[in-house]
């Protein structure tokens, strides 16, 4: 079968429903969670991509065992320090970046030595978010010049550690959470603000957490070593996958989308606020509660007359995986957008900010970037003709399925390598978009 796909059509107007593949950040931490838990969790809707099928081989590796059954996976957990470690264990975490640092919040009392590795784009991210707070537990943890791999050997000697997160990483974040569950007292974080899911699971699952919500920043206390029970959760569509088809439609002509069911928590909806500061009308409807977070169906219109952006940057965070796919909406909207400190992006799965620059200048936008900023000079009236060649970009899936959206919204004779690259997030992409009518071959 062939890696590299063509798209030589514009997609023609639709209207459709559709649902997405579920949360990757919820699919991760429910798995990571569950085998910290006391009993037997059921997990519905488990995404069912490469980055997940890791998470549950390495908690496998670790001693937990789990079994698929029709709808939902049962994972057998027997509580914090309830590993089964044996010497020598190697953990692949493949190209998940959210996997390697939470997992290795939960190594702080292993026994032996563990190393963790990944694959080429993986070995490429910065570890050292993660090891130096995780060095301050009294974790013994060593990398290759802060890349994997990673050697980490815990301790019975665990101290409580106060720190200030500074990045507005949920990674490292969460791994910090995570060493706090098997640390003896308070560990205090002080993180700037970045997505919430391990707090609304923690206070889900009633472990001790304290939350104070400031401008900026939030402070978050964990008190440790407190067992809890197995769980039942049913995991919601990823507003980083529907993303993809919010902008197709909204580029789009005279088309329109519902997406079932995404999970819509604040902490993620930067896009939706994003666009919608462009002059889009993107509503969401069936608003629910689900275990704290918040879910809805996401309705999205094509729009003409879309405008440019002052992009305010304490929306990053909240929009740091969709910036990609932002980016072809300020291609083509009136005027200048302005995107300041997006350098967290280039230390995503691909230097995202520097493919996406010449990428935008490849289909003859004007891009500036300055320090950690960019400029890009929409045009209305953006219409592709030429031919488009999309490679060399570390296999990142994100490239990949922005790519092929510029190709079905702009125009043009397109071949993109790495199709397989979508099975890190989003195995049914390609399917999806069939299904709304492309030509992709
Ligand atoms: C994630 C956090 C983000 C995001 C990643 C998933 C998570 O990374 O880019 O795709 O599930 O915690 P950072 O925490 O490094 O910003």
């Amino acid at each position: 079968m062939s890696k590299n796909i063509y798209i030589n059509n514009k997609i023609s107007p639709y209207k459709k429903t559709i649902q997405v593949s579920s949360d990757k950040s919820l699919s991760i931490r429910t798995i990571l969670l569950a085998s910290q838990a006391v009993g037997v969790s059921k997990i519905s809707n488990l995404l069912n991509s490469e980055d997940v099928l890791n998470t549950l081989k390495s908690v496998k590796k670790l001693g937990i065992n789990y079994k698929k059954k029709k709808n939902y996976y049962e994972i057998y957990g027997y509580g914090i320090n309830g590993f089964d470690i044996k010497k020598d264990t190697i953990i692949n975490a493949g190209n998940s970046g959210t996997l390697a640092r939470l997992i290795l919040g939960l190594l702080a009392r292993s026994n032996y030595k563990i190393k963790l590795v990944g694959d080429k784009s993986l070995s490429k991210r910065d570890f050292s978010r993660v090891t130096k707070p995780l060095k301050l537990f009294g974790i013994n943890i060593k990398s290759k010049k802060n890349y994997l791999p990673v050697e980490i050997e815990g301790t019975k000697f665990l101290r409580p550690i106060e720190y200030t997160e500074n990045i507005g990483s949920a990674q490292c974040k969460s791994a910090i959470m995570f060493a706090a569950l098997n640390t003896p007292g308070i560990t205090k974080i002080n993180a700037k603000k970045s997505r919430n899911h391990t707090e609304l699971l923690f206070k889900y699952l009633k472990i001790p957490i304290k939350l104070i919500s400031k401008k900026n920043y939030d402070l978050i206390e964990v008190k440790g070593l407190c067992q809890f029970k197995s769980f039942n959760y049913n995991i919601p569509g990823d507003i980083s996958s529907s993303a993809f088809f919010i902008v197709l439609t909204l580029l789009s002509q005279n088309s329109q989308i519902t997406i079932k069911r995404v999970n819509v928590n604040d902490s993620r909806i930067g896009i939706v606020k994003i666009l919608n500061k462009m002059n889009s009308k993107i509503i969401f409807k069936n608003k629910k509660n689900y275990r704290g977070e918040k879910i809805a169906d996401i309705c999205v219109k094509s729009k003409k007359n879309l405008q440019s952006i002052n992009c305010p940057s304490n929306l990053n965070s909240s929009a740091i995986d969709e910036f990609l796919v932002i980016f072809l909406v300020a291609a083509k909207a009136k005027g200048i957008s302005i995107f300041r400190n997006l350098g967290e992006l280039n230390k995503k799965e691909s230097p995202r900010l520097n493919i996406a620059i010449k990428f935008l200048k490849m289909i003859g936008i004007k891009v500036i970037k300055y320090k950690e900023n960019i400029k890009i000079y929409g045009n209305p009236n953006l219409v592709l003709k030429g031919n488009y060649i999309v490679k060399n970009f570390l296999k990142d899936h994100r490239i990949f399925m922005m790519s092929c959206i510029a190709a079905m919204a702009f125009g043009g004779k397109w071949k993109i390598y790495d199709k397989d690259s979508i099975n890190t997030s989003f195995p049914e992409f390609l399917s999806i978009l069939k299904k709304l009518g492309a030509n992709i071959s």
